[in-house]
Formats: structure tokens, sequence, C-alpha cells
């Protein structure tokens, strides 16, 4: 069977370091891209003097040439701007989409067939505006937010019960952003609901924590934004298209009439396989967590009228 091919467009902090986790995992031969000549190909270079030591045994190729990504099973695009202390995700907008309006049409020239995982923010307006751009079908695009932000919740949950980080599993849906709606009904301790192992106050904290979990880390680096999570996350949603894992991973999705959303891109529990997104999971929300997810949507939809694309 012919390798894997992934590109990752943008050689910074997600985008090298979510280079590194596809290597290291041996899921196909990666191309980074930037803008940038130079960062691309010493970072490739840097990455592949480090193969022979850990042992994997795959190409990671540096390029400022989209034909280098051609015939790419799976893209990821981490190009853009990160947050500044004090910023929106929203403040990102018209910087990034013009980003991605660049990227994207010189990787479908290339890549007709992949399937796009967006990581750039502000997430759930930038991967309708890949969408929307690229012309791919709607289930062979995908963005990266409830991986991440469940992936911070379980960091959380596990650290305040003093439990394996292994047995915990939560679940987080609408907007890759601090309206983001996590379901306490539906994580778990190795299938124990947090509901019956903490009080609701101590649930409360940690939610309103994972909300603003990438805040709380662009405070403490002051110049950036978090990466080891987010690019160990995409990761994640990247592996399980490449070897049709089939898994159900919260990540944004085209919604059409699910949960009442219809005609965006939101945050939703989805099975990820070689289709691209080949299903969501529909569960029954209670009134409160229906009423947070419309007021997150609303937020989504708020922020796509400002995209001049
Ligand atoms: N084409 C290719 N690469 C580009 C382009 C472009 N048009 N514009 C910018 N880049 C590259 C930059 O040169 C830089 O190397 O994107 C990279 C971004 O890297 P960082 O500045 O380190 O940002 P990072 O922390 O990786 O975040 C990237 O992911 O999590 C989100 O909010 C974050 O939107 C941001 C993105």
């Amino acid at each position: 069977m012919a390798r894997k091919k992934i590109t990752v467009v943008g050689a910074g902090h997600v985008g090298a370091t979510t280079a590194m986790w596809l290597a290291r995992k041996e899921l196909g031969d990666v191309v980074l891209i930037d803008i940038v000549e130079g960062i691309p190909q010493g970072k490739a270079l840097d990455m592949m003097e480090a193969a022979p030591i850990e042992g994997f045994d795959v190409s990671i190729t540096g390029t400022n040439d989209y034909a280098d990504t051609a015939g790419s099973d799976v893209v990821i695009i981490t190009a853009g701007l990160p947050r500044k202390p004090g910023m929106d995700r929203s403040d990102l907008i018209k910087t990034n989409a013009g980003i991605i309006k660049a990227v994207t049409g010189e990787i479908v020239k290339y890549s007709p067939d992949t399937t796009l995982i967006i990581v750039t923010n502000p997430l759930d307006v930038m991967v309708y505006a890949a969408w929307k751009l690229s012309g791919l079908p709607s289930h062979r695009v995908m963005g990266l937010s409830g991986a991440l932000d469940a992936g911070r919740m379980d960091a959380f949950i596990a650290m305040e019960l003093g439990v394996s980080v292994k047995d915990v599993r939560c679940m987080v849906i609408g907007a890759h952003a601090n309206d983001m709606v996590p379901l306490r009904r539906h994580s778990t301790v190795s299938g124990i609901a947090i509901t019956k192992l903490l009080d609701d106050e101590t649930i409360t904290a940690i939610e309103n924590r994972t909300r603003v979990a990438g805040g709380e880390i662009v405070g403490l680096l002051k110049t950036g934004s978090a990466y080891y999570a987010p690019s160990r996350a995409v990761a994640s949603m990247a592996e399980a298209v490449l070897l049709d894992q089939k898994r159900v991973i919260p990540s944004a999705v085209y919604c059409d009439g699910e949960y009442g959303i219809k005609g965006i891109f939101a945050g939703l529990p989805a099975k990820l396989g070689a289709g691209g997104v080949e299903d969501i999971l529909e569960i029954e929300l209670d009134d409160d967590e229906q009423a947070q997810l419309d007021e997150s949507v609303n937020a989504i939809k708020e922020l796509i009228k400002h995209l001049d694309i």
C-alpha cells in the first residue's frame, strides 16, 4: 500500500509540532509548507535528523511551493496569526480569512480530493470560509475544536480527581470560543458520569476554566498561543481519517439541520473516517444545554457576517 501523504500549511508553533506528532506516529510522509522561506525547510530537516534517533521512518519535507503538496490525502491548515494577550479569537477574522483564501486555492489545485482540517482561528468562521473557498464537499472539511476543548477538560477533571487521564472522556460542543458548551451529563470517568463524582460547583469551575483555557495559556506565554495540545488534538483527527478509524471526536462540522443548526459549521460529536466526516451523532440535549448551544451558534452566525469572501 502506498504511503499516505499529509500536508501541514504553516510551519509555526502549531504546524511544526503537528508535523512532529504525525511523523512520530508514522502516519505518512509529511510536507510542511509556509510563506516564509527557510523556516519549513529548516524545521523539516531538523525533524529528519531526529528520525533515526527516535526511530520514525517517514519523510518530512519543507517547502514554499504548493506543487510539492500534490496528491495529499489530508491537509491541515494552521497558517494565520495567533492571538496576543487581550485579543479575542474573533479579532483575527479579516487577516486570517485572507490567508485561508490564498491557501485553500493552492491546496485544491494540487489535491482536489483531499480532506481539509482547519486549525486557524477564529475556528468556526475559518472552517466555513475554507469550505466555501475550496469548493470541497462539506464532509471533506472539518475544524479542530472539541478534540482540543474536551482534551483540556479531561486534563482538569483528571487533576481534580487524581485519576488517570486515560479514563476521562469529556464532551464539549458548540463554538471553539469562550461560549463553547461543555456537556457534563455526557462526560465520564470510565463510563461513570462526572456528575456522580464531583459536586456542581466544582464541575462549573472546571467548565469555566475549559472555556477560557486557550486564553489562560495566551496570558502566560505573552507571545503566541497554545500549541502542544492543539497539535496533538489535530493529529488525532488526521489519524482517524488516514486510518479510517471511525473515531467519535467532537469536531467543527457542516450542519444540515442536526441539533437545529443549518448551513454553518459548529462543534458536534462526529464520526471521522476515510470518508472524512462520516456521521454526526445526535444526542438529546436538555433545555439548558440546547439554549447554550443556540447561543453559541448564533455567535458563529454573527461572526460569519463579518466574513468578506
Ligand atoms: N501561507 C502559508 N503560511 C502562512 C501564511 C500563508 N499565507 N501566512 C502566515 N503563514 C505562516 C506564518 O509564516 C507562520 O509560520 O503561519 C505560521 C503561523 O505560525 P505561528 O505564528 O507560530 O502561529 P501558531 O501558534 O502556529 O498558530 C497558528 O493556529 O491555533 C491557531 O490561533 C492560532 O490562528 C492561529 C494558528
